[in-house]
């Protein structure tokens, strides 16, 4: 910036004089009227309304005019500047509308289009549990049979000896499917128990995986090995314990000379396989109708190893400090089960277990209550790992 000076040089200051600024004040508007984007806004801005524009540098001139010239100046400098600064305001204004217009334009969502990223979802971890126990049994050369799960009375019951007025039809709440005219049969049940056999549908929600080793026998040769998961269903409250709708896993086998042994062995096989080779298991006497002897399997306790039952131990919250773990319910076939389903029980013997899966899973993985599982709550899937 030039010193004050009295003595007025029209040349030091010719960027003062009238022609210069409207001529750097033309040149200006042309520059914002030509920008056509923010940035080339930008950029006239800066070079007509920078620290280096023309109309700066001359108003820094200013001072140096004598002072009669001063307010005139001053007055056609601030002129100009605010007319270029009104001028890149409403630039500004017009290129932001613009762009957001083209935005709306260029960035348009179809939000009907449809939605390509769906989660997979996982399986459930209860058939996740079911398809491991059903893998041990096939590598040891078992096939996998199913059947349906709305079942004919015979399947479920008479064919696995338990005949109409056997109090294990009561035992398992069973649910009756009721008769297509909608009636129900004779008090009040479905043609279950208490009322005269075929009054009822004669169907049911069949109450164990067990049919499937009569509908096994009935259409597979001999000698027959298969291994059955399924869903089951009981007229039972759902809680913390017990589920109206669960999952169980029957094994067969039925060949000949087949003997406790063999079913101590593939019992030992399942849990080696879900809960790790060591486990001891040990077979009590119990009581189905369809096995003749028939036992309750229980597994040494995989978390305390039996130590929560000595004297002065920790408690085990998996056992309840008994040491053992009650798992499945076995025996062998009861040659009436064979006679049913037409083998000759002098050449062929079998053997057949089942357990609850959900429960397999609870105490594979220390889950307490048996509700989680049908929650629908993905966190518990997601603790399991999803396996898509
Ligand atoms: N079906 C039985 C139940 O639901 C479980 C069972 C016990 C199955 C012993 C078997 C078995 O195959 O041998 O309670």
């Amino acid at each position: 910036m030039s010193a004050p000076n009295k003595n007025y040089d029209p040349v030091a200051v010719t960027a003062l004089s009238a022609a210069e600024v409207d001529r750097a004040l033309e040149a200006a508007l042309a520059a914002i009227e030509a920008a056509s984007t923010l940035d080339e806004l930008k950029e006239a801005r800066l070079a007509h309304d920078g620290d280096k524009a023309p109309l700066r540098l001359a108003r820094a001139e200013i001072g140096a005019l004598p002072p009669e010239a001063k307010a005139d100046a001053g007055r056609r400098v601030g002129a100009a500047m605010n007319r270029i600064r009104e001028a890149i305001g409403q630039r500004q204004a017009q290129l932001e509308r613009n762009r957001d217009e083209q935005v709306l334009v260029t960035e348009r969502v179809d939000v009907t289009l449809p939605f390509d990223r769906t989660p997979e979802g996982a399986r459930h971890p209860v058939t996740m549990t079911a398809e491991r126990l059903a893998d041990v049994f096939v590598a040891m050369g078992y096939e996998v049979a199913e059947g349906p799960e709305v079942e004919a009375e015979w399947y479920n019951f008479d064919a696995l000896n338990i005949p109409p007025d056997h109090p294990a039809r009561e035992m398992q709440d069973t649910l009756f499917v009721a008769r297509p005219d909608g009636e129900p049969g004779p008090q009040g049940g479905y043609g279950g128990t208490g009322s005269p056999p075929m009054l009822g549908s004669g169907m049911v929600l069949r109450t164990h995986t067990s049919p499937v080793q009569i509908r096994s026998l009935l259409t597979r040769p001999l000698p027959l090995y298969v291994v059955s998961p399924g869903k089951v269903y009981r007229n039972e409250a759902l809680d913390a314990t017990h589920l109206p709708v669960f999952y169980q896993i029957e094994g067969l086998a039925v060949d000949e000379g087949l003997t406790m042994a063999d079913l101590r062995g593939a019992i030992q096989a399942f849990v080696d396989a879900l809960f790790g080779a060591g486990l001891r298991t040990r077979l009590r006497p119990d009581y189905f109708p369809f096995t003749e002897p028939s036992g309750d399997v229980s597994m040494e306790c995989h978390v305390c190893r039996g130590e929560s039952v000595k004297p002065g131990a920790d408690p085990c919250r998996i056992c309840r400090s008994m040491g053992w773990i009650e798992i499945a319910g076995c025996g062998m076939v009861n040659p009436r089960v064979l006679v049913a389903c037409g083998i000759d029980p002098d050449r062929y013997s079998g053997f057949a277990f089942g357990l609850g899966v959900e429960r397999a899973l609870m105490l594979a993985h220390g889950v307490n209550e048996i509700r989680d599982t049908v929650d629908g709550d993905v966190r518990f899937s997601r603790a399991f790992g999803m396996e898509i």
